[in-house]
């Protein structure tokens, strides 16, 4: 099994990334840390895949161990489950020397993450990821949070878990379409900065030759994620390259409301827009648009969208990232070169234009 270590002093934590190991999940948290009782935190899905898999490596171990089910998708990453799961915990008695154990994609991630970073103002967790999404992104970094009416991810905290621990092999179960999904963000991390999985990227002309590199893909995903997290843990400079594509990403999933489109493909087509953008502005080495789509199309994931720019104009004014008059957008001068720019409100949408007048 790989091990990546997060230095981030009293929060340090490894990520260790193997191969069909679920079923002994329960001896590798005995063997590293000491838990009473362990709380699995899934959904329904994900539940019926693995969850009794868990529980039983656990209780092998004699841990004592309960399931809590969410409905899974997006919208059980709300404060009624937030509710529900507090009030699971008490009733299961569960106290800072236990475990919350979270095992499925990012919603339970920051669902359960969330619930662990608050409940007796923190209890011990472990991210389990199994969507591809989880395991490159959002199990990596302590961002956890739930969604309020105002928006998304409005309630949250910055909240390290004690170990993540990918399982390659449940992704053999993903559908499809989460699959490729998940891998837009692999590819961001190759465009900021790791090089290497650029070029990996580019060897790649099928689904099995994604498979084959998979491994390969989510460590090197992992470990540029963990290398800029430890430079700068709560977002105040170097981690904000992690946002490239994502103001446009945001403003589009906002503008359908978090239907009809992923957060894959939102970003995907974030990256693509503003690459497009300041590539024609002279801001990016010429040819860089050309080679990102190239890739983002072969992963079957989208590069344009038929929404105007005027159209999410309202929605790009909600950007946590706007301060004052000026928002900061991420832009590549070229591959592996981001950088960030202090964009004038007035001037947004010179960056962000579709190219579409609907
Ligand atoms: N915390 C962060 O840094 C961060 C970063 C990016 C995204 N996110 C959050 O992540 C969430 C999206 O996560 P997601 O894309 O993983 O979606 P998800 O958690 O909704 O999972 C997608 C679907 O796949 C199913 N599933 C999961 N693993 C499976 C498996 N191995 N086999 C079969 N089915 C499986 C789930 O039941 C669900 O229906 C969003 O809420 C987003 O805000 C958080
Ligand atoms: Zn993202």
């Amino acid at each position: 099994m790989k091990k990546i270590d997060v230095h981030l002093q009293d929060d340090s934590y490894s990520i260790f990334i193997g191969r069909n190991f679920l079923s002994d999940i329960g001896s590798l948290i005995k063997n590293k840390y000491s838990f009473d009782k362990v709380v699995i935190v899934t959904d329904d899905i994900v539940d019926s895949l693995y969850g009794e898999v868990v529980e039983n490596s656990l209780l092998k171990e004699y841990i004592s161990a309960r399931r809590i089910v969410i409905p899974h998708g997006e919208c059980s990453k709300n404060l009624d489950m937030l509710r529900y799961i507090y009030n699971q915990l008490t009733d299961f008695g569960i106290t800072r020397s236990d475990l919350l154990l979270t095992l499925s994609g990012g919603v339970i991630g920051d669902l359960g993450g969330f619930a662990a970073s608050t409940y007796l103002r923190g209890i011990p967790f472990i991210q389990v990821p199994t969507t591809i999404l989880a395991q490159v992104d959002s199990s990596v970094g302590g961002k956890v949070a739930i969604d309020l009416d105002g928006g998304k991810n409005l309630a949250g905290s910055f909240y390290q878990p004690k170990a993540v621990f990918i399982d390659i092999d449940v992704i053999k179960t993903l559908p499809v379409h989460y699959f490729y999904d998940g891998l837009a963000e692999a590819v961001k991390c190759g465009c900021i900065g790791e090089l290497s999985l650029f070029t990996l990227f580019e060897s790649i002309k099928t689904k099995e030759d994604i498979e084959k590199k998979l491994e390969n893909i989510i460590e090197k995903s992992c470990q540029y994620k963990a290398s800029i997290v430890e430079k700068d843990e709560k977002e105040s400079g170097l981690r904000m390259f992690l946002n490239f594509g994502h103001t446009l990403a945001h403003a589009l999933e906002s503008f359908k409301n978090y239907q009809g489109i992923s957060h894959g493909e939102a970003v995907s087509i974030g990256m693509s827009v503003i690459t497009e953008n300041t590539e024609r502005m002279g801001l990016t080495e010429k040819g860089t648009e050309k080679k990102i789509k190239e890739i983002l199309s072969l992963l079957h994931l989208p590069i344009k969208t038929s929404i105007s720019i005027e159209k999410l104009m309202p929605y790009i004014m909600h950007d946590k990232k706007i301060r004052g008059d000026f928002i900061t957008l991420v832009i590549l001068e070229s591959i592996g070169k981001p950088k960030l720019i202090r964009v004038p409100l007035e001037q947004i949408s010179t960056y962000l234009a579709t190219g579409s007048s609907l």
